[in-house]
Formats: structure tokens, sequence, C-alpha cells
């Protein structure tokens, strides 16, 4: 009978799982198109306390003059620092990067701006700025293409009940097809010019943060008329948001100030669309799970009473998981019943900014990207099905896309800008050894590994010594020696327990 305690400890945290979710509902509403857009940077009070603007842009970088060329109009929600901007301690704007791609840099800051600033501000007060990448959230036109909710939501329901990817040539092929179709009818949804899809590249993107720095400096500086004066950009990117801060050091190197990328992506991996190393340490995350589950005895719901080693934890979740292919278990759950059919991201939950707010299209404006990153080579995105599950289906997606960016850069990746790097010891989504390569292609920078468990350092727990760094960084341009290690002030523990100061 043990099966059937495993079985109510599974649905126990799929349970806690789901109603993490409620964390985006404590947003205020605010009416984005009572915003004007315009060219400069004009703000309006929103979100109790931010300002947002729409800051219109070029949809075409490469005929940024073509007098008629149509439009993007990027969504831009500012935390501003504590100090006013003419104060000598202001430290100035740090755009930030919530990952995905499709996440929604307006939400990140209503989410973890305070706390970023947190982080930041010692000496010097900053001001913190997230903006809707292309296609995403608040910029319009949004990357979407079905023309209602509710086609979007039949296909959806309709493929999640599709055998699995791996599960045999009949999954793969119903995958790979309906694949096909997406494609195919993103193409029929996006015809002509003005479509977003066709610009979604990276490196319109990083496009997108130059012209916002210079709209942030100018607006600053008007009147100072100093035409030597180069605005330079301060970042901190997450997951994707690391490739995007690649792609910007590499594309221009002389406008970064300081850039800080937490948990990294590998540029050469993410642009050929071949995900190869993001799993390369999942199962050392995975083994820490099961130890920290061991370790907790009758509390965690998972831990038999005749378990003698993690080892003996994880055999038996293992063979449970897999046993939900061939025997699913139902979940009533919201008025609805829910099929648990695998044991997919269970235990390798990404941050909660992969949860965007009132965003039906999101997983469209994902596709934009990845898909239009990685257009040149079509044929290696097949050859990845052959990659973990999740991410298989994630690649298979790009299968019959059809919009190739005129833009899309695909390295290579290289700068002398020195870039503060940051990785957990162990990462599900973004091993270590990411982070090291990217230290290699932009000249003088470091890696800070902070000895804790989980996609994304600043995400996962507080650390004295992380944030000290960060501060420095920011303030002084200080890196540590490459490979610092830096302790966390929290060890994950079941039953959960959050650490104290993390996202307060
Ligand atoms: C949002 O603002 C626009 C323009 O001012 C207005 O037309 C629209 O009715 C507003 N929407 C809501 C829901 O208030
Ligand atoms: C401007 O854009 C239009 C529409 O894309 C194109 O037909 C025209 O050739 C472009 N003009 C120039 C000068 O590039
Ligand atoms: C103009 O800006 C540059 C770079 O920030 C600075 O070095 C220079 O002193 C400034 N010149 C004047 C006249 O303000
Ligand atoms: C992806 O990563 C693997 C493992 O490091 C490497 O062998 C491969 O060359 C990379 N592929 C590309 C296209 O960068
Ligand atoms: C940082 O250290 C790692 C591991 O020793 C090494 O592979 C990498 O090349 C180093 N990076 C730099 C910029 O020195
Ligand atoms: C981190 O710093 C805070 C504030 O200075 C302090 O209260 C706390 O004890 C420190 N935590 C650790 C683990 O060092």
């Amino acid at each position: 009978m043990r099966s059937v305690s495993l079985r109510r400890a599974v649905l126990l945290l799929v349970g806690a799982a789901f109603s993490k979710r409620g964390l985006a509902e404590d947003i205020p509403d605010f009416n984005w198109t009572s915003i004007t857009p315009s060219r400069d940077l004009k703000y309006h009070e929103c979100y109790n306390g931010y300002r947002c603007a729409r800051l219109q842009v070029p949809l075409d970088w490469t005929e940024p003059d073509n007098a008629s060329s149509s439009w993007a109009v990027i969504g831009i929600a500012t935390l501003p620092a504590v100090v006013p901007s003419t104060d000598p301690s202001f430290g100035g704007t740090v755009l930030i990067n919530p990952g995905g791609p499709g996440g929604a840099g307006t939400e990140m800051v209503l989410l973890f701006g305070k706390y970023l600033q947190g982080i930041l501000d010692g000496e010097k007060h900053y001001e913190i700025l997230g903006f809707d990448p292309r296609g995403i959230g608040r910029t319009t036109p949004s990357a979407s293409c079905y023309t209602d909710d509710l086609n979007r939501l039949v296909d959806a329901v309709q493929q999640g009940g599709m055998p699995l990817i791996g599960s045999g040539d009949v999954g793969l092929n119903l995958h790979y097809q309906a694949a096909v179709g997406f494609g195919q009818l993103c193409g029929q949804q996006n015809l002509g010019r003005g479509n977003i899809l066709a610009h979604m590249s990276t490196a319109s993107v990083a496009r997108d943060m130059l012209e916002i720095v210079e709209r942030v400096d100018s607006s600053r500086n008007s009147g100072r008329g100093n035409s030597t004066h180069k605005a330079q950009l301060q970042y901190f990117g997450v997951s994707y948001g690391t490739y995007l801060g690649n792609t910007f050091a590499t594309m221009f190197p002389d406008r970064v100030g300081r850039m800080v990328l937490d948990s990294v992506a590998d540029a050469g991996n993410f642009s050929s669309g071949s995900w190869r190393k993001n799993l390369d340490d999942t199962e050392a995350v995975a083994d820490y799970f099961y130890q920290t589950c061991f370790d907790a005895g009758a509390s965690c719901p998972l831990r038999q009473g005749q378990d003698q080693s993690a080892a003996n934890v994880r055999k038996l979740v293992d063979k449970f998981i897999r046993s939900l292919e061939t025997n699913p278990v139902p979940a009533v759950q919201g008025g609805r019943v829910r099929l648990l059919t695998s044991g997919g991201g269970l235990c390798t939950r990404l941050a909660p900014t992969h949860v965007p707010l009132d965003c039906p299209w999101c997983s469209e404006a994902t596709f934009g990207v990845l898909c239009g990153d990685s257009a040149a080579t079509a044929a290696q995105r097949v050859r990845s099905v052959s990659w973990a599950r999740e991410e298989a289906r994630i690649l298979l997606t790009c299968v019959d896309w059809q919009f190739a960016p005129k833009d899309a850069f695909s390295g290579p990746f290289e700068s002398s800008v020195p870039l503060l790097i940051l990785s957990n010891r162990y990462d599900p989504a973004t091993p270590l050894a990411n982070a090291y390569a990217l230290s290699r292609q932009h000249r003088g920078s470091a890696v800070v590994v902070q000895e804790s468990y989980g996609h994304a350092t600043v995400l996962t727990s507080t650390s004295n010594c992380t944030a000290g760094i960060i501060r420095e960084y920011f303030s002084s341009g200080k890196l540590p020696a490459n490979g610092t290690s830096s302790a966390a002030n929290c060890a994950a523990s079941i039953p959960f327990k959050s650490c104290p100061g993390l996202l307060e």
C-alpha cells in the first residue's frame, strides 16, 4: 500500500506548487492604454509608487529611418530610487530582465523591484526599470497566433491530452505534427508589415535596451548639451536575461556600465536552438531534494518508514513518476479534473517570474524569441528531440516556424567588458559550467558561485555575501576573484520555510 501514500504525497506537493501562483494577484490594475506612446520617455504614475511609460521604437531596427516603417511600443514600469536623481548618492537606472524568454520586466519590477533595490542600494541608490521585451506583456504589438482565447484554450486542452513526447513513435509524431500546425497557424495570422514575429530577435531587444538607456539619459540630462557623452547600460538579467545581456555586451561593448548576469544560458546552445547543456546539473539538484527530504524524516511526506537513504526515497518516487505515464492519477482541483501523467517539472520548477500576469499569448511570445533567434538552423532543432522530455517539447515547437528575423544574432559572443556572473553551485536549468564559459567570452569577467541549489541565485536564497559583491560591483566596478564562493543565508528545508528577507 506504499504507492497509495506516495500518491497522496505527490498530490500534496502539486497542490503546494499551484497555490504559489497567487503571488501575482496582489498587483493592482493599471490602464496602460491611457498612456499615449511617445518617442521620448514620458512617465505616468502607476501601481502606487511606480512610474510607467510607453516608448515607441522602430519595429525594424535595420531600417530605423524609413518613414513608412511601423512601430513597436515598449511597456516600461520603473521603481524610483529612494533619493531624487539630483542627489549625489543617486546611482542611476538599472534595467532588469526576468528570463523566459517571454518574461515581462514590468511584472518583475512590481514583484521583485523593491527586493532587488534592497540588494543594490548601499552608498548609492538606484532606480529599477523593468520593460517588456518585444511581443511580450504590455509591449505592443503582442506576439499572438490566436484570434481568440477560446481557440487557444481548446488547442492547449487537446494537446495536453496527447501521449507524452517520449512515450514512443506515436507520441513523438503527434507532438511533431502539432508543432508543424502551430508554425503554420502563426504564419497565417501574422502576415505583412507590422508583423512582430518577424522582429522578435534578441538582437532587436538589445537595440531597444540601448534606446531605453538613451531616452532615460536624455530625460535626465536634457539641456546639458554634451554630445560626446554616451549613456551606459546598468543591467541585471536572470536566466534568458543573461543571453540578452551577453548579446548586448557583444553588440554594444562601449555602452555597458555594469552588467550582472545570474544563472547563465549557454549562448551557443541557445542561438542554435539546441539546449544540450541546460540539464547537466538537474540530477544533482534532484539528489539534493531527496537528501533534504530524507534528512527531514517524518516531515517529508515522500519519505517512507523503511527508507534507509535518500537513494531509497528517490528510487520509489522515480518509479512512481514512471508509473504515472501508464497509470495517471486524477486530481480534482478548482472544479476540474486534472490528470497527473508525469513528474516533469516536479523537482525543477523555475522561478515564479516564469508565470506572467494576464498574458494569454505568453507562450507564443516565448516561441517568437526562441524560434526567431535560432531560425538559421532548423535542422538542428529536429535533432534536439532526443533531449529531455519537457525541453524536447519546447524546442520541437520551432520545427516549422516561418519567421527568420533579419537581424538575428548568433555570435561570436565576446567583448572585453568585465561582467559580474552569478550562479548557484547546482542549478537545474542553467549549470555552473555555462557561467564559466561566459566568463571566458568577456575578458576581465568573474564568476561568483553561491552555495545553494535552484534557479537564479537572488531568488533561491538571500545571501549577505552575494549581495555585498553585487553592491560593490555596482558602486565601484570592483569584481571579486573569479570562482569566489559565496555562502547562502538559508538552506532548503522540509517543511518549507521561507528565507527571511527573501522577496519582502
Ligand atoms: C483605458 O484608457 C483608455 C484611454 O484613456 C479608455 O478609452 C479606456 O476606456 C480605459 N479602459 C478602462 C478599462 O478604464
Ligand atoms: C521603407 O519600407 C517600405 C515598406 O517596408 C519599403 O517598401 C521601402 O522600400 C522602404 N524604403 C527604404 C528607403 O528603405
Ligand atoms: C561630457 O561627457 C563626457 C563623458 O561623460 C565627460 O567626460 C565630459 O567631461 C563632459 N563634458 C562636459 C563639457 O560636460
Ligand atoms: C552546446 O553545448 C555543448 C556542450 O558543451 C557543446 O559541445 C556544443 O558545441 C554546444 N553547441 C553549440 C552550437 O554551441
Ligand atoms: C574562471 O574560472 C573557471 C574555473 O576555474 C575557468 O574555467 C574560467 O576560464 C575562469 N574565467 C576567467 C575569466 O578567468
Ligand atoms: C545578514 O545581514 C543582516 C543585516 O546586516 C544580519 O542581520 C544577518 O544576521 C546577516 N545574516 C547572515 C547569515 O550573515
